[in-house]
């Protein structure tokens, strides 16, 4: 059964995009994810085809109004109504999208996923249609198209058949809650840089300990916020103590 994508959207002809190359858009010419798009304007009740309107107490900007994106999500849960998918809503107010996540995502039945564009979306819309809102980090795009792109790419190369290798979706960044270990590869030197001799010795063990341990000190120095919570998931019950990374035998 494939992965059903149902995207809400202003610009249809943004999609697939950048999803219809290399493994996602072979994916989808061979039916593991199909993509689906709906026109909100589609939706918009008068002769103008009005989808936003002045924000309620003044301010800049425009907001999307909660009758016409209440109607188009109507319409694509309608859609898909074999099977019960979560309806998604990309803000920068959103809840951040994690690993953990899209491993869960790629694992139902699909998702319907509703694009922003102006200020953004109505708030009542999200209680008025049990919406989940997903923010792809810190940063604020002009839409929510490239984000729902992202969010999808992230989704596809989990499905089934998608990556060549099985293990590398499983050794990679994240997946241990720590950053992936450093890559390498021909030639041996660059501008005065060598491959660090650990990965040209042949020995597995060393190989597996120096990635192990690079994958922790890169952690602890690059992103402290997923070393401390990668520490805290081990010392359960928390024990306090700081985990120092252990030097591998060079
Ligand atoms: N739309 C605009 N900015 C966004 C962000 N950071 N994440 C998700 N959707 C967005």
């Amino acid at each position: 059964m494939s992965f059903a994508a149902t995207i809400l959207t202003l610009y249809p002809e943004m999609f697939p995009g950048p999803l219809g190359r290399s493994l996602a858009g072979r994916a989808l010419e061979e039916g593991i994810w199909s993509l689906d798009t709906v026109q909100i304007r589609d939706f918009a009740a008068d002769k103008h085809r009005t989808v936003d309107d002045t924000p309620a107490g003044g301010g800049a900007g425009m907001v999307l109004k909660v009758d016409v994106l209440a109607a188009a999500v109507d319409h694509a849960v309608a859609r898909n109504a074999l099977e019960k998918l979560p309806v998604l809503a990309m803000t920068p107010r959103g809840k951040p999208l994690s690993q953990a996540r899209v491993r869960e995502l790629a694992g139902g039945p699909g998702v319907i996923i509703l694009c922003g564009r102006f200020e953004g979306f109505d708030e009542r819309i999200f209680d008025g249609r049990e919406i989940e809102e997903v923010s792809l980090g810190d940063i604020v795009l002009s839409g929510g198209e490239p984000a729902a792109i992202m969010l999808l790419d992230a989704c596809i190369r989990l499905l089934p058949g998608v990556m060549g290798a099985p293990s590398s979706g499983s050794e990679e960044s994240f997946e241990e809650g720590l950053l992936e270990y450093p890559h390498y590869t021909r030639p041996v030197e660059w501008e005065g840089r060598t491959i660090p001799e650990v990965l040209r010795s042949g020995d597995h063990a060393r190989i597996a300990a120096w990635r192990k341990h690079q994958a922790e000190s890169d952690t602890r120095s690059r992103r402290p916020d997923l070393w401390e919570h990668h520490n805290d998931a081990r010392d359960q019950p928390a024990s306090g103590a700081r985990r120092e990374t252990k030097e591998p035998d060079q």
